[in-house]
């Protein structure tokens, strides 16, 4: 059976973990493929909101078994206490999760590293969620990280000390005011891993390959989003992995030839959180009225996300490079209200009109070309069919159906798993 995908398409946030819960019956196995916890993937049901940063969303389905492949960067403390949080919910996890031997572990001292790198880039800093993987993937592609397998060797603590003491003397090499006491990081650490080795490790490549031969439905669950994917993101702000498509071959060892579906998952508007270019930002109130009606904060940072009008530009780019075959809008709710509402259409780009997303999309350099709807009035959080749909919101529908020239499978009117429907 083919793997399915599962990506954000814009700058995160497009509510993933939501889909995946909703899809996770669906398949046997849900593999999150990158990133670490600097994701958040909220779920809501039965009156209970819980966010998940490292585990795969399909954790709250009993029949699932979630995969953390290889490409993905785990911290011990974090996956520690996200575990904890597991513990209210009856979930056998020692059973129903795996993670890959050739994951990476993120460090301490990675995640001073990332505090010590941000501070010395003043207001160039790149917003990061500082949650230690930058340092951590850098130590990777630069063949000196710690894996996941390593634990289970008895020699794996002289490797973490030279790497700490190295990270030590970078941190100071940087020459910015971090504060932190390595002792209590390195205990807390240490007893975490006690909790990560009492998981079982796998080879997942394997693991996956033998589950797809024997039949298995896989769902590999993308985090983060295309627009911060290191190679096709808004360079430097983005994240230090391939949150594209591609990603989950090398995430997970799937080949290519064995992707089937590719779900793109987008809000009705944008949203981004830490800097870098948007081009359809709105600094004005209604800005601020998407902000409050969407509940815009960040799932892990609590900081409030930038709003703006969809960049139906920005949204084919991803589309092209995932592959995308079928579209699920989110948030469709939050536009009921607003009179008009606008979608990037073109650039002005440096006085020229374009519509294809350049190299550098500075605001200096380009600004946005809308075009207008009609907005609607109804309430659609209580909405079960499309039958029930406005005229404008279909409209706004059929409009970007016909210009990206994608099924619109699923749309989402609110946060709970019944507010999902489908086309
Ligand atoms: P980092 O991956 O934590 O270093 O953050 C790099 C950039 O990606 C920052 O702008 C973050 O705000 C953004 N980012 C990282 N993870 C997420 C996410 O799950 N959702 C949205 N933005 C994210």
């Amino acid at each position: 059976m083919a793997v399915d995908l599962l990506l954000g398409l814009q700058w995160g946030d497009e509510g993933k973990g939501k889909i995946v819960d909703v899809l996770t019956s669906n398949y046997n196995i849900i593999a999150r493929f990158q990133g670490g916890p600097n994701a958040g993937h909220t779920l809501e049901f039965d009156g209970i909101k819980h966010v998940l940063r490292t585990i795969p969303s399909g954790i709250f389905h009993k029949e699932s078994t979630n995969v953390i492949g290889n490409g993905v960067v785990i911290d011990p403390v974090v996956f520690a206490k996200e575990l904890e949080g597991l513990n209210q919910f009856d979930i056998d996890y020692k059973t129903k999760l795996i993670i890959s031997r050739k994951a990476h572990v993120i460090l301490p001292t990675h995640r001073l590293l990332d505090a010590a790198s941000e501070a010395s880039k003043g207001k160039a800093k790149i917003g990061s969620t500082l949650k230690g993987i930058g340092p951590t993937y850098m130590d990777k592609t630069g063949r000196n990280g710690i894996r996941v397998g390593d634990l289970e060797l008895s020699d794996w603590k002289d490797k973490y000390r030279a790497l700490a003491d190295k990270h030590e003397a970078m941190i100071k090499f940087y020459n910015v005011d971090v504060q932190y006491n390595l002792d209590e990081m390195e205990t807390e650490f240490f007893e975490a891993v006690k909790v990560l080795k009492s998981l079982k490790f796998i080879d997942s490549e394997e693991y996956l390959y033998q589950a797809q031969k024997s039949g298995k439905s896989i769902l590999a669950e993308g985090a983060q989003g295309s627009l911060l994917d290191i190679d096709f993101g808004t360079y430097p702000f983005v994240t230090s992995s391939n949150t594209t498509a591609a990603g989950a071959c090398t995430g997970l060892g799937v080949a290519p030839n064995q992707i089937g579906e590719v779900y793109g998952i987008f809000k009705a508007y944008t949203t981004r959180v830490g800097s870098g270019p948007f081009p359809t930002e709105l600094f004005d109130e209604v800005g601020e009225k998407m902000a409050k009606i969407g509940n815009e904060f960040g799932a892990v940072t609590g900081r409030g996300r930038r709003c703006g009008w969809l960049d139906l530009i920005a949204l084919k780019y991803a589309c092209q490079v995932n592959g995308v075959t079928k579209l699920m809008m989110m948030k469709g709710d939050v536009l009921s209200g607003f009179k008009s509402l606008k979608v990037c259409t073109a650039y002005n780009y440096k006085g020229e009109t374009i519509t294809h997303l350049p190299y550098n999309i500075e605001p200096e350099n380009l600004k946005p070309i809308y075009t207008e709807f009609k907005g609607w009035k109804e309430d659609l959080t209580k909405m079960t069919e499309t039958s029930q749909f406005p005229k404008e919101l279909n409209d706004y529908i059929a409009f970007l159906e016909k210009e990206l020239e994608i099924p619109i499978h699923v749309v989402s009117v609110g946060p709970d798993r019944k507010q999902t429907i489908f086309r």
